[in-house]
């Protein structure tokens, strides 16, 4: 997931990369987004893609950086939110301790802190602590582990419907598990082929507060099961598959 991934996945980004913002079910990011708008406070989208979330941010603050590693990422984002003039584009890798920052108020982290590296991952979470400033807050949406072993038993279940055996439901189920194999015990879940970091909650809290960040609340940003199965059958409705928001205060 370096900078050439990044790249490539331009090509494709609505494709290949899951749009969160428009997939949420109960619109519990934009309620908790919601909470921070200040219109005479500077933001921050550090990691922002194609620019999802821009033209929701933009409005709400001073001032808006938009941050990614990619620059033909940000290319598509400078299209996506070209109307907005309070947006300043960044290219930065925020693996770098260099990297230059400017302080916000409020970062937005969605969906950046997945590598599978976790220095690499800690890393990026130094960057975000070290452009908000004490006593402001960062929003960070990151996959969760429990949601994917939910995803796994739906399978199962799904086969059980199916008319298998629990014994057979679990065999025909184990393909996509096996795929996580032991590095499961990582947190490390692959999508689309990439190993892709998940949080355990729990796991989430201390990965956070050792960052920097007290975490003040955990979400649940639920999507529908089409994110996680082509055609799911009508029966699969709650619970659903969620990423964790974590809300959080610089410490
Ligand atoms: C899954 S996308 C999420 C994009 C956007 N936040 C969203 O939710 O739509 C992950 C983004 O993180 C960026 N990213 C990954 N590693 C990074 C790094 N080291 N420094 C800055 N951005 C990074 C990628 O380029 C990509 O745009």
């Amino acid at each position: 997931m370096d900078q050439r991934y990044w790249d490539r996945v331009a090509s494709d980004y609505d494709g290949e990369i899951f749009d969160s913002f428009t997939s949420d079910r109960t619109g519990v990011l934009v309620r908790r987004l919601e909470t921070f708008a200040d219109r005479s406070a500077p933001a921050a989208d550090a990691g922002c893609g194609v620019g999802k979330y821009l033209p929701f941010l933009a409005p709400r603050f001073a001032r808006v950086d938009a941050y990614d590693l990619s620059g033909e990422l940000l290319k598509q984002a400078r299209t996506a939110a070209g109307r907005f003039e309070n947006i300043r584009y960044f290219k930065r890798n925020f693996a770098s301790p260099s990297a230059t920052v400017f302080p916000v108020r409020f970062a937005l982290c969605a969906n950046v802190l997945i590598m599978a590296d976790t220095a690499i991952r800690e890393a990026v979470l130094r960057s975000v602590a070290r452009m908000v400033e004490r006593g402001g807050h960062a929003i960070f949406l990151i996959p969760s582990v429990e949601s994917a072993l939910l995803a796994h038993h739906r399978l199962m279940e799904w086969h059980r419907q199916d008319g298998l055996s629990p014994a057979e439901a679990s065999r025909a189920s184990i393909a996509p598990a096996a795929k996580a194999g032991r590095r499961l015990a990582d947190g490390l879940v692959p999508i689309d082929g990439v190993p892709t970091k998940h949080f355990l909650r729990e796991e989430a809290a201390v990965f956070f507060r050792r960052g920097g960040f007290a975490p003040l609340q955990f979400d649940k940003v639920e999507y529908g099961w089409e994110t996680e199965f082509e055609s799911p059958p009508d029966w699969m409705q709650a619970p659903f598959p969620w990423d964790w928001l974590v809300t959080t205060k610089r410490l």
